[in-house]
């Protein structure tokens, strides 16, 4: 059942380059394509099967069970919000392991957390308004429940749909590396995409490095935008719908250690069993479920 691939399946990896990087590099991180074989190296660069034309990040991570969570976070993450990309564990014959995250089609990134630039700000968030730019209420729910503590603007980008699409998520599951932070509330709920009393490092220019922002990148009426809470909404449902047999089968595809395995199958079902008690104190979510109930046509989407 465990799947990872070697790290010779793919074409030597050349290193990022400074610019390329969203701030500070943390780890060394390469771009590489799936090596082509033998039989197909006949072919021209336009005939071969489109998994060849791929570009993948190659990221060394030393801790090798943050790599294991950073896949299944991810993962999970492309599981909940069609249009997120493939993660996949990648093991060298060292031993050593990588994490590789395949390109967003159209990647572009998103305004600078930091940024007091008052056009920049105006136009973002006009756009998260009037929904030119989708996911930031799927991708924050989602965070919430993985306990992503790094959700800086850097590890988000805008795809080719104008969808954002969250990657680099080995700081998911944070409190298995220590981290203290806070349960999920219904007040959580209520504040997003705001952290509420939750304790991220970086959350999207609200909390950087730790220290809250006083005049972060989002306007505060974002939580209560409707479109904003329909994705919330949308998320915690199919969050909460999530068989278990799933989870723990999802999480045997990725860690072979039976104690790891169950861990991280704990940890997550605490964090989810929160996020249902809170999402049941919702308002908003509430009425979704009772508007849901009454329309018999809802099916939730889902990449498997
Ligand atoms: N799937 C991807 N598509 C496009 N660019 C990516 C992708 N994954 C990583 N990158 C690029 O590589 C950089 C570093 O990757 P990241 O996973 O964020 O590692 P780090 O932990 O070093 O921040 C990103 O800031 C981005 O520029
Ligand atoms: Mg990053």
């Amino acid at each position: 059942m465990f799947s990872s691939k070697n790290k010779s399946h793919f074409t030597p990896p050349v290193t990022l380059s400074r610019l390329e990087s969203a701030g500070a590099l943390s780890h060394a991180v390469g771009k590489a394509k799936k090596r082509i074989p033998a039989r197909l190296a006949v072919l021209d660069e336009a005939s071969l099967p489109e998994k060849y034309k791929y570009l993948w990040y190659l990221k060394k991570e030393p801790d090798k069970a943050v790599a294991r969570r950073e896949v299944f976070a991810q993962e999970l993450f492309r599981l909940l919000i069609p249009g997120h990309t493939k993660t996949r564990l990648v093991i060298d014959e060292r031993g050593d392991t990588f994490v590789a995250s395949k390109h967003i089609p159209g990647y572009t990134r998103l305004p600078n957390d930091l940024t007091s630039n008052v056009n920049i700000k105006r136009e973002w968030n006009a756009k998260l308004k009037n929904g030119t730019y989708t996911g930031l209420g799927e991708l924050t729910t989602i965070s919430l429940l993985l306990n992503e503590v790094d959700l800086k603007n850097g590890n988000i980008a805008l795809n080719d749909k104008n969808q954002l699409i969250k990657f680099d998520g080995d700081w998911c599951f944070a409190r298995l590396r220590a981290w203290s932070g806070n349960n999920i509330t219904e007040h959580e709920i209520d504040m997003l995409p705001f952290p509420g009393n939750y304790k991220p490092y970086n959350w999207l220019g609200i909390v950087a490095e730790n220290v809250r922002r006083p005049h972060p990148l989002l306007d505060s009426d974002i939580s209560t935008n409707p479109r904003f809470r329909a994705e919330v909404n949308h998320a915690l449902l199919k969050a909460l719908i999530l068989p278990e047999a799933l989870i723990k089968n999802f999480i045997a595809a990725y860690i072979e250690d039976a104690t790891e395995a169950t861990t991280l199958y704990n940890e997550f079902t605490d964090r989810r069993n929160q996020l249902a008690a809170a999402a049941f104190k919702n308002n908003s979510f509430l009425a979704y479920l009772k508007q849901l109930k009454q329309s018999s046509s809802w099916k939730p989407t889902w990449t498997i």
